[in-house]
């Protein structure tokens, strides 16, 4: 029996980190007033319908929708920001307080094809900033993001991309000038640009296709089509993330997959060449609670995707081990006393360390050790042995260093300190 497609058991080898994020997310929100909300995961389907559009994917072909007993139109929650707006709103939570900064984690829902980092069952961990127009409240979220992601050691591997999408009208005029130019390149366009056309052009300038991003290299960009007011506000938000020196690139194509954004959009990818790598997704939603039939409230926010988080956190886990492990390589494994006697050294230092037994000749033991990303290696040649001296290759450089037995104690401390 195995789980449903797309779906995965979280077994205890990992539930460490899941709970060292929640630990760390929780500490860093709590300090700048976040408070949890917990919504329910079905909703009726209508919410998503009205929230997220008809147009695009998710609401398309992602959703897990059902019936229930009574014949409600039910959905599996596919994102949290709908599901907030719609507990503001049921909630009242607009009448005593303006201001409302929430976070949330838990499962989510997308019918999408599963490959590493997609699942049909995936969680997120999302913060949402409700009741500021202000350009100070997307630098929060950014900027909290960024502390997240910094004190899990992931930001390295990050890089944060920024647009403005400007308001309803400025991206009505872009559109329609977009739809012009790309027809008349139509018949070159990919498949899914093609369909896009028409229902949701915006969405093919985040086409992963090289021949339609060269057709748009040359068509409208939506920066030109801003007005003062959506470029003061994204101005700002690029000075304040210069300031906290917080770095970012402007993606003029950057588009989000749901339809409530206005102004502010942004990603966060990891450098990895995988296409599943947008960590964090996120931006500003003005009009979202008032087209739910609420007050017109402001609101920014984003959602970090667990389980690529994790894929982050593990790549990180497996580098820094393997940056700390000791190899040894020896030509034979004769020489006993000289193996015992380094890796009794090792153990006195609390060195983790690999004895390569394998049979393969000592080249070929080195160039494995250096394809698994290992920095250091003790080298046994009997030769060498027979002078009482042993070689500490690093791998990383090719460098080399000659140790003699009698220093080799006084060496290993030396290597400790500096692993
Ligand atoms: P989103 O970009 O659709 O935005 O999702 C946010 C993150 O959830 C993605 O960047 C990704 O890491 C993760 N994610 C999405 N789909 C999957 C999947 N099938 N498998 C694994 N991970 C996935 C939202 O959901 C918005 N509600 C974010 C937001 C909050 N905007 C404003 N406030």
């Amino acid at each position: 029996m195995q789980p449903l497609r797309g779906t995965k058991d979280i077994l205890p080898t990992d539930t460490e980190m899941w709970q060292n994020i929640y630990d760390t997310a929780r500490n860093v929100l709590n300090k700048y007033n976040y408070k949890e909300i917990r919504t329910p995961i079905l909703e009726s389907t209508d919410l998503f319908e009205k929230c997220i559009g008809n147009f695009t994917d998710i609401v398309n072909k992602e959703m897990y929708n059902f019936k229930d007993q009574s014949e409600r139109r039910i959905t599996l929650r596919p994102e949290g920001t709908s599901s907030i707006a719609r507990a503001v709103l049921s909630n009242k939570l607009y009448l005593n307080n303006q201001m409302h900064r929430l976070w949330y984690s838990g499962p989510m829902f997308r019918y999408e094809r599963p490959q590493q980092g997609r699942q049909r069952q995936f969680h997120q961990l999302g913060i949402e900033c409700i009741g500021s127009l202000k350009p100070i409240a997307d630098i929060e979220v950014i900027q909290l993001a960024h502390k997240i992601l910094t004190q899990l050691r992931c930001k390295e591997q990050c890089t944060l991309e920024l647009n403005s999408i400007g308001n309803i009208q400025e991206r009505d005029l872009y559109t329609k000038q977009l739809i012009t130019y790309l027809k008349k390149y139509e018949k070159d366009l990919d498949e899914d640009s093609q369909k896009r056309i028409n229902k949701n052009p915006l969405r093919i300038l985040d086409s992963k296709i090289d021949k339609t991003q060269e057709i748009l290299k040359d068509g409208p960009i939506l920066q030109n089509y801003l007005g003062i007011e959506s470029l003061k506000h994204f101005e700002q938000i690029c000075q304040s993330l210069d300031y906290l020196n917080i770095k970012y690139n402007i993606n003029n194509y950057l588009v989000r997959g749901l339809d409530y954004y206005n102004y502010t959009a942004f990603e966060i990818k990891t450098k990895s060449s995988s296409h599943q790598n947008t960590l964090c997704g996120g931006g500003r939603y003005d009009n979202l609670i008032e087209q739910l039939g609420g007050p017109k409230i402001p609101a920014v926010g984003w959602a970090i995707g667990l389980e690529r988080l994790i894929i982050l956190m593990k790549e990180r886990l497996n580098t820094e081990t393997i940056h700390k492990t000791i190899y040894i390589a020896t030509e034979d494994l004769n020489n006993i006393e000289i193996i015992w006697d380094i890796i009794n050294i090792l153990e006195t230092y609390n060195l983790k360390f690999e004895l390569d037994i394998t049979n393969i000749n000592l080249s070929k033991k080195i160039r494995k050790a250096s394809k698994i990303g290992v920095k250091t290696c003790i080298i046994l040649r009997n030769e060498e042995i027979k002078k009482r001296q042993i070689y500490i290759k690093w791998l990383d450089t090719g460098k080399q260093q000659m140790i003699n037995f009698s220093n080799l104690r006084q060496y290993i401390y030396y290597l400790k300190t500096i692993l």
